[in-house]
């Protein structure tokens, strides 16, 4: 059987030095796996699969196949930063796939999160799958799992990653940073080199700003949930928030309300704030965004972001509330 309990003796990855053995010891690990075979990885360019790219990489340079999804539901920037630091830069072997109509369609009209997380899931194992079939000889998928995705895969909403692929497909597994925490994860990615913009991103859900467009996703309302939330990032920043509050975003509603403005009535979409502190997602808390830096996001999202009137700021801690709103 599988063994999937991480050593109780094994050490906390909490420096550099640690970080750096570990990736020693698992160059040898996934050497040794692999056998000078190739390996095939989805790249999401969240840090779990982000890491285990430059870590396999390291280990076997390009017998490692990536595969990045565009699904339409990735943040403002995001798959040209996958492609920028892994083709660009490090020159891994990266397939990118624009498969953004194809989900966007399929998720026309469709209002219930489950089915909306089961349809993104679905479809996103047939792209793949659809990739790795025009791929020759490859016997090997390395996967991003973490160990709270082991220990916490019970919860109440459903997490997609590659599992459930078609019967036709066998792989054997290949996870290199299974038995690690993410600040682990975000040790070893540091050691390897990864920017730190994409090591200390923010938790990023599998659906995408999927969730963050609650009800039937429109392209309309999905820009606007993408431009809110590039501004909120981006004010973060500039206020040194990044990689300092867990997970923050914009969601917008599927309804609007009424507006004036240049002595005209406006009916339009309103954008909601939320920022909230982890340790480890099963609860959170409200980051108090001093209000001169929340007046600045209101501004520039009225400003800036086309089709809205109304900004709000959600100061629901999980529990009640949940991080995302489906
Ligand atoms: P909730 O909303 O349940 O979120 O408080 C807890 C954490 O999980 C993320 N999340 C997801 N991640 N697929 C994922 O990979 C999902 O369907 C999904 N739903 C929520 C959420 O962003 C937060 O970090």
């Amino acid at each position: 059987m599988e063994n999937n309990k991480r050593d109780p003796k094994m050490k906390r990855i909490n420096n550099l030095e640690l970080a750096n053995a570990f990736i020693e010891e698992q160059i040898e690990s996934i050497k040794a796996q692999t056998r000078g075979r190739k390996v095939l990885l989805a790249l999401s360019g969240g840090v779990d699969s982000s890491v285990v790219a430059a870590l396999i990489y390291k280990a076997i340079g390009d017998k490692l196949v990536c595969v990045h999804v565009n699904h339409g539901l990735l943040r403002k920037g995001e798959s040209e930063l996958v492609i920028k630091v892994f083709k660009e830069e490090m020159k891994a072997n990266l397939i990118y796939v624009d498969a953004v109509d194809r989900f966007l369609n399929a998720l026309e009209g469709v209002e219930d999160p489950e089915c909306k997380r089961k349809i993104i899931g679905k479809i996103f194992i047939d792209v793949f799958a659809e990739e790795a079939r025009k791929l020759e000889d490859i016997e090997i998928l390395a996967q991003g799992t973490i160990y709270p995705d082991i220990t916490e895969s019970k919860g109440v909403k459903a997490h997609h990653n590659v599992g459930g692929l078609p019967e036709d497909l066998k792989f054997e597994l290949l996870e290199p940073v299974k038995f690690l925490y993410k600040d682990e994860v975000r040790m070893v990615g540091e050691a390897l080199g990864l920017p730190k913009k994409m090591v200390y991103r923010q938790p990023f859900p599998g659906p995408g700003l999927g969730v963050r467009c609650p009800g039937a996703i429109t392209r309309e309302r999905l820009e606007v949930v993408r431009e809110s939330d590039a501004i909120l990032r981006d004010e973060f920043a500039k206020a040194g928030f990044e990689g300092k509050v867990w997970q923050y975003f914009t969601i917008v509603p599927p309804f609007r309300s009424t507006g004036i403005k240049d002595n005209q009535r406006t009916f339009e979409y309103m954008v909601v704030i939320r920022a909230v502190n982890s340790i480890d997602a099963t609860s959170a808390s409200i980051e108090e965004i001093p209000y001169p830096i929340l007046f600045k996001i209101r501004d520039r999202i009225l400003e800036e972001v086309k089709g809205v009137n109304r900004v709000l700021y959600d100061i629901s801690a999980k529990p009640v509330a949940t991080i995302e709103w489906e």
